[in-house]
């Protein structure tokens, strides 16, 4: 039986802070005139304090949950599409698993640029259809304030913050995203590009006194890749799902700059009306844009059952990537009950309690040995010398002897343990 990847779930997180373009006039050289007439943006969305790219991602992958009404222990994958993440190492996609208690999901960052979420969505389309996964849960997340040069007004007036999730769930109901279409170009790397904190150029007093670890752009550059794979891109998936352009009842594009999606209309010979466009509230938040960009348009109204939705979107690596959903889920979505909130509310507590209590459990097993040691007087013994037949013995029974490590157990037979 032939399986089919619907999205069922959706939701965003934005900051609270809102930054207009006077904002911007009062710390550089610029004004609202020249930002709405070169972009198309209005204001966008700063994260303050305690926001980041995780909570962020949290809150969008709650509502997305709540909408797909799953349990976030019926994930089997979530991915996250981020240029920000919150630590170089872990991943954010571990720290949403553990945040979420979805013990039973594999997680990883997926580094592609503003495509990250549509790469996310076709690796989270592939896997289900390959029969690997029931539910995933695709993420874009950016804090490109926190990587942005403050004083630099070719970059700083673009680029903002936010989150948008969508949960994808495997079907037998035909539909759902019938293509997707993915590419790169590395020649074109360095027109977009954050040159320091990688392993070949790692944080140093001169690297951070030269504003190497903010993003430094070829606006020109950019901007021409971005409408020529905006127009090769929709066309290929269309292709690939064997409908023509005008069958696309709703375009979800990267939201970089207003120019560039009214090439894009031009060029594919679509009216803008078929475009959803809210880079006027958001400005650019990466890969975050196009997931952001669908849940408004859903919850206007403009997405019903049967559509054909193209997503696509371009961005640093240089991507770019575009996937055409035909759309299963019937809408408006009856409002979440009460009792779902709550049962929801408890268990995310537990899943903070959960996290804890492992983290606790990992403490005192570390602490264990030095309990050991001393209770010989606290005096750490010296390691017996070993035997010649020790010595001799193959790695393999070596290891047999030894008793496995909490840390070396399984995620899941850890997470058994515990619930
Ligand atoms: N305010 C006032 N003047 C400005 C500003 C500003 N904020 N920024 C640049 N200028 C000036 C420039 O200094 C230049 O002045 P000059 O002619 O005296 O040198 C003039 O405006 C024109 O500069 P251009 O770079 O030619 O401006 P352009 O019309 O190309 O617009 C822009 C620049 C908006 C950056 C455009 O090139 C663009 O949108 N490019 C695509 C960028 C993009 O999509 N990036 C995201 C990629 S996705 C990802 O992965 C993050």
């Amino acid at each position: 039986m032939a399986r089919y990847a619907h999205i069922t779930g959706w939701g965003m997180g934005l900051p609270q802070r809102v930054m207009t373009n006077d904002d911007w006039a009062q710390l550089v050289d610029t004004s609202d005139e020249w930002i709405r007439s070169r972009t198309g943006v209005v204001e966008r969305r700063i994260a303050g304090e305690g926001e980041s790219t995780l909570t962020l991602s949290m809150e969008a992958a709650r509502q997305a949950l709540e909408v797909a009404e799953i349990s976030p222990a019926q994930l089997d994958l979530i991915i996250v599409g981020t240029l920000t993440p919150e630590y170089v190492i872990p991943s954010t996609a571990c720290l949403v698993q553990d945040g979420l208690g979805a013990m039973h999901a594999a997680a990883f960052d997926l580094s592609a640029g503003c495509s990250g979420f549509i790469y996310g969505l076709s690796m989270a389309t592939d896997s289900i259809r390959a029969g690997n996964c029931q539910h995933a849960l695709v993420i874009g997340a950016e804090t490109l304030s926190r990587v942005m040069d403050w004083t630099d007004r070719a970059t700083c007036v673009l680029f903002a913050d936010g989150a948008g999730a969508v949960v994808v769930s495997g079907s037998e109901t035909p539909g759902g995203v019938l293509s997707s279409a993915l590419g790169s170009d590395g020649s074109g790397g360095d027109y977009l590009i954050v040159p320091a904190g990688g392993s070949k150029l790692p944080a140093s007093h001169e690297t951070v006194d030269q504003r190497l670890h903010t993003i430094k752009m070829n606006g020109r550059e950019v901007f021409k890749f971005a409408t020529r794979a905006m127009n090769k891109a929709t066309r290929l998936v269309c292709q690939k799902a064997n409908i023509s352009l005008e069958d696309v009842n709703l375009v979800v594009p990267h939201q970089a700059n207003h120019r560039i999606i009214q090439s894009a209309a031009r060029s594919l010979n679509l009216p803008m009306e078929r475009f959803v466009v809210n880079l006027d509230r958001y400005g650019n938040t990466s890969a975050a844009t196009v997931p952001i960009a669908l849940c408004e348009a859903i919850e206007s109204g403009r997405v019903q059952r049967g559509d054909h939705l193209v997503l696509v979107a371009f961005g640093a690596g240089l991507t770019w990537g575009a996937a055409v959903v035909k759309w299963g889920v019937p809408l408006p979505v009856v409002p979440t009950a009460w009792w779902r909130r709550l049962s929801r509310w408890l268990y995310y507590r537990w899943a903070r309690m959960r996290s804890l209590g492992v983290r606790l459990r990992r403490r005192l097993e570390e602490w264990r040995p030095f309990r050991k040691n001393n209770d010989n007087g606290g005096r750490t013994p010296s390691p017996p010398p070993a035997s010649r037949e020790q010595d001799a013995q193959p790695a393999e029974s070596q290891h047999q002897a030894e008793p496995v490590a909490a840390e070396e157990q399984t995620p899941a037979a850890e997470s058994e343990e515990s619930s």
